[in-house]
């Protein structure tokens, strides 16, 4: 899938992009069922609250057929080769679970911020192509985004260990509101099968759901070849060292697997 020139200026310019629709609801429905029998099991690529729901799944793509099609998806991989003008590896694959009631914020951050700081990427370009496995609503702790603030480059950050259970590089109050100021605040939403991909570098966090609607997100991180990770000090399934570039699967990969799998049922 390719964008047009617009869609690219306007990634660009505002730093991120939103594309409705993309995945069929064929293909969301075999997603979700997946990330919720992946969300069940007990395995260390499962991070949960301090509640105990899920709120994370790491590295699906490497254990799971649907994720494994969806990380080499041509509809994710090709836009953002087109950005970078070079092939991609997966850095980081994580499902992110947002679950009703319980799911935890997501502090103000930017993802770079961590990529350098904790695995030793060298520059900015990777980025997060994510898509929507339920609707996003703005009650439901969609992602908030702050427009353009990737060009403030990579900002001062503090390590939070303390908020939710996961550690993360966030930025300070002072720091956002000034971004904010500039740019304002954007939270896209849309119907499950919505893609959206946003800059390494441009601010965004979330609030909590204590809504009855779960809000699942898969983001694939992917990073330009050559600008693969020098210092990993993550667990592999975390920020991944195979550097190998990823060759896209078929277009219609996962509406087979769909299908396939109903049949199996049904038998
Ligand atoms: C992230 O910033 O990595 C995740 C935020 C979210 O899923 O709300
Ligand atoms: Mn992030």
């Amino acid at each position: 899938m390719r964008l047009t020139q617009t869609q690219i200026d306007d990634f660009h310019r505002e730093g991120w992009l939103f594309l409705p629709e993309v995945f069929t609801p064929e293909e969301v429905a075999l997603l979700k069922r997946e990330a919720e029998g992946i969300y069940a099991e007990h395995r260390p690529e499962v991070w949960r609250e301090k509640n105990g729901a899920p709120r994370i799944a790491f590295a699906a793509h490497t254990y799971n057929e649907a994720f494994r099609c969806l990380g080499s998806h041509p509809r994710l991989v090709e836009p953002v080769e087109q950005i970078f003008g070079e092939k991609l590896y997966m850095h980081q694959f994580k499902i992110n679970a947002k679950s009703a009631f319980t799911g935890d914020v997501w502090q103000w951050h930017q993802d770079y911020g961590t990529w350098k700081r904790d695995d030793g990427m060298p520059e900015p370009r990777a980025m997060n192509i994510s898509v929507f496995l339920d609707e996003v609503m703005p009650i439901n702790g969609a992602l908030m985004l702050v427009p353009r603030s990737q060009n403030a480059g990579d900002l001062e950050a503090g390590h939070d260990r303390e908020t939710t259970s996961y550690p993360l590089w966030t930025l300070d109050n002072d720091t956002v509101s000034k971004l904010v100021e500039q740019g304002g605040i954007v939270a896209p939403t849309g119907k499950a099968g919505g893609v959206l991909l946003f800059h390494g570098n441009l601010v965004h966090g979330s609030a909590g759901n204590i809504t009855p609607y779960p809000r699942k997100i898969v983001y694939l991180t992917l990073n330009a070849v050559s600008n693969h990770i020098r210092k990993p000090t993550r667990p592999e399934f975390i920020a991944h060292t195979d550097f190998a570039p990823i060759e896209p699967v078929p277009d219609n990969a996962l509406t087979e697997l769909a299908r396939g799998s109903f049949r199996q049922a049904a038998e």
